[in-house]
C-alpha cells in the first residue's frame, strides 16, 4: 500500500490542499528538471538533433505504459484537451449518422467542437442530462446514456467522471454499446488517468484525451491523446514538418513530404519537442508509474471512506461508494446551509477546494493527510 508522498511535493502543512481537479502540484523533481532545462536555453548549441525527437519518444512510452496501451506511436502531444477533441471531432464521418451524444454540462473543450460539426456538417447534438434522483443519480445517469446509444450514434464523446461532481461513467458498458451500434467512443480522460486507472486495452476507446496540469501532475500548455485504428487515415488540424515520414532528416526537409508518421502520429501540436515542459512532465508520468493509479485510488480511497458517514450525519448526501471515485467526488450540503459561512471558514483555515452551487468538489491525492479530511469537516460543522 502506499504512504503519504507528501514529500515530494511542496505543499506546507497548514494548507489543505484538496483541488487536485483545478490544477495538480507538480511533484519537486518535475519542477527541478524543468529549472535546468531552462537553463539550457541560455546555450542552443548544446541542443542536438535527437533532442527534438528522443525525450518525445521516451514521454510517449511512459504514458502508453501507464494506460496499457503497446503502441507508443498512438500517442500523441497535445497543448490542450480541446486541441485532442478537435482532431477527433474534425475525422468523423456524419454522412451516415448523425448523433453525438454528450452528457449534461459537460466541460466546455469537449462540446465547443461539437457545435461546429453540428453547425457545418448537419450532425445533432444529444445531451444526457443527470437523473434527479440523488440516490440513484449514477445509476440512472448511467442508464439513460446506454438507452440514448442507437443505430443513429456516430459518437459518444464523455469523460469517465464528472468533473463537476464526479459521477463515475460506466465506460465499460457503454464502450459494449457503441461497439453494437458501430459508434465511436472518445474519452476526456483529464480528471481520471493518473489517479483512476484506465486500461486501453480493456476499455478499447477510439481516442483518449488528456491535458496534463491536473492528474497527471504535469505543466499547463502540454497534455496527452491516445488515437486508435479509426482515426490512422484522418487529416489532422495543422500540419507540421516534425509529424511527416523522415523528419529526422534535417538536411532533406524541403523535399516536401506527403507521408506522415506512422499510426496517430500526424496529431502531435507543432513544436512538440518543447524542450523545458516534455522532460517536466515525464518526469510526473514516470512516477505515477512507480506510484501506480490503481494504489493512488486506494490511498485516496482510505483516506476518504472513513470520513464519509461523518458526512452523512451532517445531513450531506454522496453518491454510494461502490459508484464513486475516490480522488474527486462531490458532497451535496443539506438544505439551509450558509455558503457564505461555509467559503468563510475555507478561507480562515487554509482549505482549497471547489464550491459548485451547494456542492463541493473534494480532489485528494497522494500528498492529503488525515488532518486535511479533519479539517473539511470542521469547517463543514463551523458554517451547519
Ligand atoms: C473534464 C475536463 N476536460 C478538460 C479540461 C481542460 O481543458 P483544456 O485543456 O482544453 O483547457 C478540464 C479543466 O477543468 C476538465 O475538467
Amino acid at each position: 500500500m502506499l504512504n503519504c508522498q507528501k514529500d515530494h511535493f511542496n505543499i506546507p502543512d497548514e494548507i489543505t490542499y484538496l483541488n487536485c481537479a483545478y490544477m495538480g502540484p507538480m511533484p519537486q523533481q518535475s519542477v527541478a528538471i524543468g529549472q535546468e532545462e531552462l537553463q539550457k536555453r541560455l546555450q542552443p548549441f548544446q541542443y542536438s538533433r535527437d533532442d527534438f525527437f528522443a525525450p518525445v519518444e521516451i514521454l510517449k512510452k511512459n504514458f502508453a505504459d501507464l494506460i496499457n496501451c503497446s503502441e507508443s506511436d498512438r500517442i500523441v502531444l497535445i497543448p490542450a484537451a480541446s486541441y485532442g477533441i478537435a482532431n477527433a471531432a474534425n475525422n468523423i464521418d456524419f454522412s451516415k449518422k448523425k448523433t453525438i451524444l454528450v452528457v449534461g454540462e459537460q466541460f466546455p473543450s469537449n462540446i465547443y467542437s461539437w457545435q461546429k460539426i453540428v453547425e457545418h456538417k448537419g450532425a445533432k447534438l444529444n445531451v444526457i442530462s443527470a437523473s434527479q434522483n440523488p440516490e440513484r443519480r449514477t445509476e440512472l445517469w448511467n442508464e439513460a446514456i446506454l438507452d440514448a446509444i442507437n443505430e443513429d450514434t456516430a459518437v459518444v464523446s464523455i469523460a469517465h467522471i464528472h468533473w463537476a461532481d464526479g459521477t463515475l461513467f460506466d465506460l465499460k458498458a457503454i464502450r459494449k454499446k457503441t461497439t453494437e451500434f458501430g459508434a465511436l467512443l472518445i474519452i476526456d480522460g483529464t480528471q481520471s488517468v493518473g489517479a483512476l486507472p484506465f486500461d486501453v486495452q480493456e476499455i478499447q476507446p477510439d481516442a483518449l484525451i488528456c491535458a496534463s496540469y491536473k492528474w497527471l501532475l504535469g505543466p499547463y500548455g502540454l497534455g496527452l491523446a491516445y488515437y486508435g485504428p479509426a482515426f490512422d487515415k484522418g487529416t489532422p488540424i495543422e500540419d507540421n514538418w516534425i509529424n511527416r515520414k523522415d523528419s529526422e532528416r534535417f538536411e532533406n526537409l524541403v523535399n516536401y513530404q506527403p507521408d506522415y508518421k506512422p499510426m496517430a502520429s500526424r496529431y502531435s501540436v507543432g513544436e512538440q519537442s518543447n524542450f523545458i515542459y516534455v522532460p517536466m512532465l515525464n518526469a510526473s508520468i514516470q512516477q505515477l508509474g512507480e506510484w501506480q493509479p490503481n494504489r493512488i485510488q486506494e490511498y485516496c480511497k482510505n483516506l476518504v471512506s472513513k470520513y464519509l458517514p461523518e458526512f452523512k450525519d451532517l445531513g450531506c448526501s454522496l453518491s454510494s461508494e461502490s459508484a464513486m471515485a475516490f480522488h474527486m467526488f462531490g458532497i451535496r450540503m443539506p438544505e439551509g446551509i450558509d455558503i457564505a459561512a461555509l467559503k468563510k471558514q475555507f478561507d480562515q483555515k487554509k482549505v482549497f477546494i471547489s464550491i459548485r452551487g451547494n456542492a463541493i468538489r473534494v480532489a485528494p491525492n497522494v500528498y492529503n493527510e488525515e488532518k486535511d479530511m479533519i479539517r473539511l469537516l470542521e469547517c463543514m460543522k463551523e458554517a451547519l
